[in-house]
């Protein structure tokens, strides 16, 4: 493991980098993909800042979303606001429920490998279940899923700061693989098709079976490039500490709409940098 990592990461980062600095013309949502019924992926989470999607989500426990730490590393995640319900971005649904979050769990997150790119975020208050908005459920510790399984990709996801934001949620078969994957992720291709995530879709859910397996990670020679898959951080490998906060914070709904939470404790990922620009988020 140790030499697919050293043979894996230093490509990386460069390819990253490149693709958010304008590449090739990409396209404008999950590439290939098909709008989602509204409300068929009612655990599905839109990562805001002003007004604006940059991520996906998944709610995992009624106060609780997970996502990809690239999404929020260098942020002040007192700017993100949490959005449930969604379906047209554009519209402005009644289905909705907007969270601010509380506090933010990272597990070693490292920006150079994108190894352990999973957040939880504490939201300020529980979520109102109901059709449109329901927790997603999560493999076991170290149940993941082998070569050939059929799983869906979804999300707002997009590049380019020209291009109209995204609007209806898409959704993509994918087939899970193991070449050019390294063991903490779930990769997928999308078989004798160029389709894949592509930014924005970042911290969205990989459901399989009917359980979230992956959060989108990162992609290699760009969005549905039909050789390199799509990297997912594999939820099963992180599922003990996922519950262990669940468990530790579930009951804890703290003082609700406060903007300066003092409590906020060690584990959370404080502004120590400027945002950066290497991370699959549009570039705007
Ligand atoms: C996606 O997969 C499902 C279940 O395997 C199948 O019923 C559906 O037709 C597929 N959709 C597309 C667009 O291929």
């Amino acid at each position: 493991m140790t030499q697919s990592c050293r043979r894996f990461s230093p490509a990386l980062a460069p390819i990253l980098l490149a693709l958010l600095l304008g590449g090739p013309a990409l396209a404008s949502e999950i590439v290939g993909g098909r709008a989602a019924r509204p409300h068929a992926w009612p655990f599905i989470a839109s990562l805001q800042r002003r007004g604006g999607h940059f991520c996906g989500a998944t709610l995992i426990a009624r106060n609780f979303v997970l996502s990809a730490a690239h999404c929020l590393n260098g942020l002040n995640f007192r700017s993100v606001r949490v959005v449930l319900g969604a379906h047209n971005l554009r519209r402005q649904e009644r289905t909705r429920q907007m969270f601010r979050v509380r506090r933010v769990f990272e597990n070693g997150f490292d920006p150079l490998s994108l190894q352990n790119d999973v957040v939880v975020l504490q939201l300020n208050r529980m979520a109102t279940l109901n059709a449109n908005v329901q927790v997603a459920r999560l493999p076991a510790q170290d149940q993941g899923v082998g070569e050939g399984v059929r799983c869906v990709a979804m999300g707002w996801g997009r590049l380019g700061t020209n291009r109209p934001p995204p609007q209806i949620l898409q959704q993509l078969n994918v087939t899970v693989v193991t070449g050019l994957c390294r063991p903490t992720n779930v990769c997928t291709l999308v078989p004798r098709r160029r389709a894949g995530i592509c930014f924005g879709d970042s911290g969205g859910p990989l459901v399989c079976n009917g359980l979230v397996h992956g959060i989108d990670s990162f992609i290699r020679g760009g969005c549905g490039s039909g050789v390199f898959p799509d990297s997912f951080a594999s939820v099963a490998k992180f599922a003990n500490w996922i519950n262990s906060i669940i468990r530790r914070y579930s009951d804890d709904d703290g003082p609700s709409l406060h903007p300066r939470d003092p409590t906020v404790k060690s584990e959370a990922l404080s502004r120590k940098q400027p945002a950066r620009s290497w991370g699959p988020r549009p570039a705007s």
